[in-house]
């Protein structure tokens, strides 16, 4: 980690990869406060499925929505586990291998569910005329999140043990409060850096958003039967 700096580069990582994150982290929660005692009755994601039951919107939502949780979990263990966790288990030379083969193949299914919703939000006349900027916003941040994390693990695939290493070091660094953590990603590729940047674009947006609805997971209703309020296949 010893490289001679300019104070603008300290200054950038600095600001972009330790003290952004608490910020998001502190905008996500005091948003999520406001939003849930100020504005509790607009948490929801208002279906289109009224405007349009396309096949789009079946596979698309469904694709997404299943393998963005996969995501999820792939993330917080990916990034946050501390190697004590899971050395027993596997080696991290195993771990990469994982992350590459299962966070990749849930990250492809989940960019071709985004992709189907992306294209039927713009094109399709009906959804396109009742979308509000926000949902416009959202929708395409996440195809590029998505785009951008599938980038990163390709390049992860193809880079020395270290640098996949170089990453979890910095996110558990910021995680117990080690702020000059930020080193870790000094030799990070910008596709990786670009997805990190993103990612905390998105934190800071989603008690603003649609994404609140994730706040609300409808448990229920996997097990309730279909409630069809469109069968035209408009
Ligand atoms: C908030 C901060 C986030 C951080 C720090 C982060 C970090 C990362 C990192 C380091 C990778 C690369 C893993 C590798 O090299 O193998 C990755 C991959 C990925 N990320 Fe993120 N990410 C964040 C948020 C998100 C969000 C919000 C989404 C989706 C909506 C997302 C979707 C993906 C996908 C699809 C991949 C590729 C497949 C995978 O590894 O799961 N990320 N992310």
């Amino acid at each position: 980690m010893e490289q001679t700096l300019s104070l603008a580069t300290t200054w950038a990582y600095t600001f972009f990869f330790a003290y952004y994150p608490y910020l998001a982290a502190g905008i996500f929660f005091c948003g999520l406060a406001w939003r849930l005692t100020h504005e509790n009755r607009t948490v929801q994601a208002l279906s289109t499925q009224f405007l349009s039951n396309d096949r789009s919107l079946r596979w698309g939502s469904n694709l997404f929505h299943f393998a963005v949780v996969g995501v999820f979990f792939g993330h917080i263990f990916g990034l946050l586990a501390p190697e004590p966790l899971y050395i027993w288990l596997i080696s991290n030379e195993t771990k990469r291998t994982l992350a590459v083969i299962m966070g990749g193949a849930a990250g492809l299914v989940a960019f071709i569910g985004i992709a189907l919703l992306f294209v039927r939000r713009f094109t399709n006349e009906r959804v396109a005329a009742f979308s509000t900027a926000g949902d416009r916003i959202v929708v395409t941040l996440i195809l590029l999140q998505i785009a951008t994390g599938l980038g990163g693990t390709a390049v992860t695939a193809v880079s020395p043990l270290e640098s996949y290493l170089a990453i979890d070091h910095w996110a558990q660094g910021l995680f117990i409060f080690r702020p000059q953590s930020w080193q870790w990603l000094l030799d990070t590729s910008v596709i990786h850096k670009i997805h990190i940047l993103l990612g905390f674009l998105i934190v800071c947006i989603f008690p603003f958003t649609k994404l609140m609805h994730m706040v609300a997971v409808p448990i229920l209703y996997f097990v309730r039967p279909n409630r069809i309020v469109n069968s035209g296949g408009m």
